[in-house]
């Protein structure tokens, strides 16, 4: 959780907690008749055919008052990790999972005990008349204690034994630490990131995924769990897609220069305009045309749906791992709009956190792995998608012109893997050769052919 954002939500909670209707009055009474509920708030489906998560963290523990929107937990699985916040105002009385638990889509994640009239999943009803109730302004030494108290609160992870921000969890995950060996210097026994620091500086960084020093005379023995069962189970249907692999090379040259030309418009719109909107609009192009390359399939593989809306997942190496976030609508945008889009995933992806919707709905995926480096890759089709396209890195490489001299070119390297059930190889041909042929003329984007 960001500072910022508990911040915030600290201040609605307290302003809802702690304003009283009519300023002019000091002390008023009240007396209504509330109906409560306690409902059982469910994990909702999170897209991507995703059916578990793995509980990261939570933000709330029990007796805690949450509003609508207000975060619940962390949840992570093979593509994301996502902010589970809340639909109700109301009261959190029960957790159902710890920490590296798995939950289930449809599944509770709370109960939270509501006034709402609403009547979804409720597992209990009462009904009370409140007794009058004596609310009196609060003093300004009063209320700064109660932000104080409501500040503290925020940064409390209970029904767990370790309490700490994602950002340290991340930090002790990067250097495979466990946590309940590190003791919490913060409040409340929170962990610090001092506190990670200076455990790996007392053992010179030697670290095991059990978080003790590795004996290097013995073999490490480790159950399979958590996020890394769900990547297993993820990719283990995915190689039951029988893949085709199809490779080219593509001239980015005239992309480059065009990209370069565009630097003022990027500036004057705060938008970095990388080569990847290009590559995502050219792709859209191209899927008006191949539709098939565009459609997803039913679990038992007795139906197509050919997608109208290309919504183009794009493989993101973010501090959680590799997500895949969605631009929706691609067909409808713009090489700008499509700038502005992946510019805010990437900047979720760096939170550490995307919105549900966010990752939801994928009918094609592309990866680029150039930013990091490597020429060729293989990439893996996530079902119910049937293809996905990846492409390497740029380097510029003595090419024949069409004199036969040899000029510099900046060239990329891209594969396209498919569903070879679904897409013969011919389909797969003509969508990356429409795919090359905007790319190396950049004119042709702009006229959506
Ligand atoms: N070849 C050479 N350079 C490339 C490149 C390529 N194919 N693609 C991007 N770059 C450059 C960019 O131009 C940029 O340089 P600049 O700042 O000088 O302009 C730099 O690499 C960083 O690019 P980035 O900021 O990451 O933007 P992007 O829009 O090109 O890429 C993502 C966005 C999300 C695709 C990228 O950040 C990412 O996460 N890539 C990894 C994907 C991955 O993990 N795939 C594997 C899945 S199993």
């Amino acid at each position: 959780m960001s500072h910022t954002r508990s911040i915030s939500t600290v201040f609605y909670k307290f302003l809802k907690t702690n304003l009283t209707t009519n300023s002019s009055t000091i002390k008023h009474i009240h007396s209504s008749r509330l109906l409560e509920k306690n409902v059982a708030f469910n994990l909702s489906d999170i897209g991507e055919g995703i059916r578990e998560v793995i509980v990261k963290e939570w933000y709330v523990k029990e007796g805690d008052k949450v509003v609508q929107f207000d975060n619940i937990c962390e949840v992570q699985s093979d593509k994301a990790s996502v902010t589970i916040t809340s639909r109700y105002d109301g009261t959190i009385t029960k957790l159902h999972h710890n920490i590296d638990d798995v939950a289930l889509v449809g599944k509770p994640l709370v109960n939270i005990e509501t006034d709402e009239a609403e009547d979804t999943g409720a597992v209990e009803k009462k009904s009370t008349l409140e007794t009058p109730k004596l609310e009196t302004i609060k003093s300004s030494t009063e209320i700064k204690k109660d932000i104080n108290n409501l500040v503290e609160t925020e940064f409390i992870h209970t029904n767990c034994d370790i309490i700490c921000i994602p950002s340290v969890r991340r930090l002790a995950k990067e250097n495979n630490l466990n946590l309940s060996l590190i003791k919490g210097t913060g409040k409340h026994g929170r962990i610090l990131k001092e506190d990670v620091l200076k455990y790996l500086e007392n053992n010179n960084g030697e670290t095991s995924h059990s978080g003790s020093l590795v004996d290097e005379k013995q073999d490490l023995e480790e159950a399979i769990s958590g996020f890394q069962r769900i990547m297993v189970k993820t990719m283990t249907e995915s190689l039951k897609i029988p893949h085709f692999v199809y490779s080219d090379e593509i001239t980015v040259t005239k992309l480059s220069d065009l990209r370069q030309s565009l630097k003022a418009i990027s500036e004057l719109n705060e938008t970095k305009i990388s080569l990847m909107p290009f590559f995502i609009k050219a792709a859209s192009n191209a899927l008006k045309k191949y539709p098939i390359i565009n459609a997803t399939t039913d679990q038992n593989l007795e139906k197509i749906y050919y997608k109208k809306n290309h919504n183009i997942g794009i493989a993101m190496d973010t501090k959680a791992g590799l997500a895949v976030p969605v631009i929706k609508n691609v067909e409808n945008l713009g090489i700008l709009d499509i700038a502005r889009e992946l510019n805010r995933l990437v900047k979720s992806g760096k939170n550490g956190s995307f919105a549900p919707s966010d990752i939801r709905g994928g009918t094609f995926s592309i990866s680029n792995i150039g930013s990091i480096g490597g020429t060729y890759m293989m990439p893996v089709i996530t079902p119910p998608q049937l293809a996905i396209i990846a492409l390497g890195t740029t380097k510029v490489l003595p090419r024949f012109d069409k004199d036969m001299k040899v000029v510099p070119e900046s060239i990329i390297n891209i594969s396209a893997s498919a569903d070879h059930r679904f897409i013969d190889g011919a389909t797969m041909a003509n969508f990356i050769e429409m795919f090359k042929r905007q790319i190396e003329n950049p004119n042709l984007l702009f006229l959506n052919v």
